[in-house]
């Protein structure tokens, strides 16, 4: 499905970076591990401000436009092709993870958001924003499936050796390409790992 949607000139949420993850760039150091990079934009955005980012994804065709991206401005990302399901990422190896419209199922996110908690250096920071399920009658992106969807008491119980720096859901319009467009229902979660 994603490789399909990918199959194209155009890139599906456009090439700008997430918002919420623009505005709070400064609290990030590198490397970075981006989770459901897709085609680029915010492992891009990262590199050109000197991070060092590696994207994971799913979908080859996404993560070549990511590469294909980051080679138009004149930065290098690293990128993985890999199932968030079964990928286990290293240990005490990442300053920051950022995970935007991860979207994943209830049992992926209870199996990853320990080895997430885990491949952070102490202080290190989580970063997240994706729909929350007031969003599916909204029609304006997002998946349908309520399983795919976190809530912010979720994430707090899902990272007990962080301290939670930011967690709220709000609404707040969203403009990412053709797919994300429109008044949304969110939640941001911003989590440091104690020292
Ligand atoms: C809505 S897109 C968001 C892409 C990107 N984070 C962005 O904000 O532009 C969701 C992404 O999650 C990826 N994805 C979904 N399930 C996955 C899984 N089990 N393993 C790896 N990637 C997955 C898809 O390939 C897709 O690129």
């Amino acid at each position: 499905m994603w490789d399909q949607r990918y199959n194209s000139e155009e890139y599906a949420y456009g090439t700008a970076p997430n918002s919420f993850l623009a505005q709070h760039a400064d609290s990030l150091a590198g490397p970075v591990l981006s989770l459901a990079e897709g085609e680029g934009r915010n492992a891009v955005f990262l590199a050109t401000l000197g991070l060092q980012v590696t994207g994971v994804d799913g979908s080859a065709v996404g993560l070549a436009k990511a590469r294909k991206l980051a080679h138009s401005k004149g930065v290098t990302i690293e990128t993985l092709v890999a199932d968030l399901a079964h990928y286990e990422p290293p240990e005490e190896c990442y300053r920051s993870v950022v995970s935007i419209s991860a979207h994943l199922p209830g049992d992926v996110r209870a199996r990853l958001y320990p080895l997430i908690e885990r491949s952070l250096k102490p202080g290190g920071i989580f970063l997240l924003e994706e729909y929350t399920k007031d969003q599916i009658p909204r029609g304006t992106g997002g998946p349908r499936d309520p399983d795919r969807m976190t809530s912010s008491v979720d994430l707090e119980n899902a990272f007990p050796n962080c301290d939670i720096v930011l967690s709220r859901q709000i609404e707040r319009e969203v403009t990412e390409g053709i797919y994300h467009s429109g008044m949304a229902s969110v939640v941001q979660f911003i989590a440091k790992k104690k020292a």
